[in-house]
């Protein structure tokens, strides 16, 4: 039994907490196993519409793979073949509902690769983010050579990639690393609020406009204007746009129920 990983609904929102505070939330196997069956647990919970998360501790989100795993070097092939196929970080990718990264303190490593999967990055102002792995003699293998540069480009992605170097929570902004800033006390609170204000609109356009963003970025402009137009078609006659519209005109509260 461990508890490397917790998860708790409420309102709508799945609370998964990376819970090794001790280590910095340091990723070791329980989290690899644990994280993605949290994610995907959470994605096919009827009664969840937006996923946070988080780390545990005052100190970190998650300080990156435990170093002291590292010790022990596995055979590359075995090595390759346990993540090739089902990579532990792929979890996100298949997640339908928007997923909020709430991070607090250090954000490295397998740390930064985590929340470059989020669809949303908040940060506390005592947020630091880096990708020490050369430093280790390895490079980022979650998603860091690759995500960062999408989100950030080219020239950034390369610097921060080569000299390891921390970037503080306003750099972090300024950037478009995190789109959002709270001080380390609201910031709980604040991805709450983002993630149920999120969790309270209509939710299958929720995540067709997640897919949207999310795979048009990957094609052609004029097959991300298909896969638009598409997606966009299939929301036609959804219940919730004509409860919207219904809303709307009567003057009340819309009632989604992802229909
Ligand atoms: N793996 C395993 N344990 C880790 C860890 C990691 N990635 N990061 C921190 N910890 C543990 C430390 O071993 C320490 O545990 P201990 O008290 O049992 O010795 C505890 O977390 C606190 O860390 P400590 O180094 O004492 O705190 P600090 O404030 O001096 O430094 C960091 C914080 C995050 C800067 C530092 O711990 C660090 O550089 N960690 C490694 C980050 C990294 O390179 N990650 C990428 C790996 S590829």
């Amino acid at each position: 039994m461990t508890d490397a990983v917790l998860v708790h609904t409420q309102d709508a929102v799945a609370w998964i907490t990376l819970n090794r505070p001790d280590a910095m939330n340091a990723i070791n196997e329980d989290v690899r196993r644990l994280l993605p069956e949290a994610l995907a647990t959470a994605d096919a919970d009827p009664q969840v519409r937006a996923i946070v998360v988080r780390g545990a501790g005052p100190r970190a989100f998650c300080a990156g793979a435990d170093i002291k795993e590292f010790v022990a070097t596995p055979q590359p092939t075995a090595y390759r073949q346990a993540r090739v196929h089902r990579h532990w970080i792929a979890a996100f990718d298949r997640a339908v509902k928007p997923v909020i990264a709430a991070v607090h303190g250090h954000c490295l490593g397998g740390g930064l690769e985590i929340a470059l999967a989020c669809d949303i990055r908040i940060a506390a102002t005592d947020a630091l983010f880096g990708l020490p792995e050369t430093g280790h003699g390895i490079i980022p293998g979650a998603g860091g050579t690759q995500r960062l540069t999408r989100v950030l480009g080219l020239g950034l992605a390369l610097d921060l990639v080569l000299t390891g170097e921390r970037l503080d929570a306003q750099r972090a902004l300024a950037m478009g690393l995190v789109s959002r800033l709270a001080s380390p006390d609201d910031l709980q609170q604040a991805a709450g609020d983002l993630a149920r204000r999120i969790a309270a609109r209509p939710p299958l356009a929720t995540q067709f406009a997640k897919e949207a963003v999310r795979s048009g970025a990957e094609l052609s402009l004029a097959d991300g204007m298909r896969l638009e137009s598409d997606l966009c078609s299939h929301l036609v006659d959804t219940q919730d746009r004509v409860e919207a519209a219904l809303a709307f005109q009567e003057k009340r509260p819309p009632r989604y129920t992802g229909q």
